[in-house]
């Protein structure tokens, strides 16, 4: 599976702060915000990934994740010149993709919770489409999403003024090779753009929509205006000062992957220090040390008997 990080856009519901820098380069407490959904990938089993991101942006991007080698991970860059909508991701990277299924995550998504990841790598082999279920105060503000017990999706409408559940939609979907030619087969909707709930709508008709509750264990933030931007740092600030682990960040994502060794996470550790950021790489290893100590002591007794 090879993902895409769609991270262009004009994020006008943060000007002034956005029109120089792109929403997706923005800090999130202690890190770029695109670390944030290239972690998720990462913890999603996806090395390949595709960044899209405006053409003035990209030398930043390319400048902040390179090629990803250091990480373990293959990174290309391709440009959206017009933000012409989410589903036109899948046209932009079909020479990408090469009929492999694709993972697509928003830039300004961030997801966070205990057992993420194995939710994820569990999809099982992708048939048609898999998209997320996150329970929202006011579902009026997404995409909503209508599933029955075995996960088989029913309905999806986008912003209903009428809701048929509380289940949002987040930026995260999971799709099969067939959704190149699907995103070819869309027109423009109203405001002008290839609507990722129109790919949604079609897998569905074909019976291959499926979603994945998260459920209230995982947190979900979206990062597009100045006060959903300083709750997502709020937390990700508290839950690391109060767990000293970090959210987000794509080192530790690409060791605990096993994309990376101990030496390579100590390399990219140590330019890191000054900020603390490269300590807490260190400290990761410290712990695994400890770990394995711990559980060799306990298995002296028994190899003894
Ligand atoms: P939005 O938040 O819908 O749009 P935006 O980022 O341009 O912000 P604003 O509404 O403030 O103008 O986009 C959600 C994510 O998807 C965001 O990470 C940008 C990305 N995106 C694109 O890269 N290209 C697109 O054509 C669209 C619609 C979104």
């Amino acid at each position: 599976m090879r993902g895409i990080l769609l991270a262009g856009g004009t994020g006008s519901r943060l000007w002034p702060i956005t029109r120089a820098v792109s929403k997706q380069l923005m800090p999130v407490f202690d890190k770029p915000m695109v670390y944030y959904p290239l972690s998720t990938l990462v913890m999603a089993g996806v090395s390949e990934v595709l960044v899209i991101t405006t053409p003035e942006d990209r030398p930043q991007f390319q400048r902040l994740l390179g090629d990803g080698h250091p990480w373990g991970l293959r990174l290309e860059y391709a440009v959206q010149p017009e933000p012409r909508g989410i589903a036109q991701a899948f046209l932009i990277a079909e020479d990408f993709l090469a009929g492999a299924p694709a993972a697509l995550i928003l830039g300004d998504n961030i997801f966070h919770g205990v057992g993420l990841g194995r939710r994820l790598r569990d999809r099982g082999t992708v048939t048609g489409g898999r998209i997320f279920a996150y329970p929202v105060a006011d579902p009026t503000a997404y995409g909503v999403v209508e599933f029955d017990p075995a996960g088989r999706v029913l309905s999806i409408e986008e912003k209903p003024a009428v809701p048929r559940s509380r289940y949002a939609v987040p930026g995260l979907y999971f799709y099969d090779g067939a959704v190149v030619d699907i995103a070819r087969g869309l027109r423009p909707s109203a405001r002008g753009e290839l609507e990722i709930s129109d790919v949604n709508a079609a897998y569905l008709e074909r019976g291959q929509l499926h979603a994945t509750l998260l459920d209230r264990g995982t947190a979900w933030l979206d990062t597009g205006t100045f006060d959903s931007l300083v709750q997502a740092a709020e937390f990700v600030r508290v839950i690391e000062e109060r767990q000293s682990l970090k959210i987000g960040c794509v080192e530790e994502a690409a060791w605990r992957a096993g994309l990376i060794d101990e030496g390579q996470l100590r390399r990219l550790a140590e330019p890191l220090c000054k900020s603390g950021y490269g300590d807490y790489l260190l400290r990761l290893l410290d712990w695994e040390a400890q770990r394995h100590e711990q559980f060799a002591d306990r298995l002296v007794p028994v190899a003894g008997r």
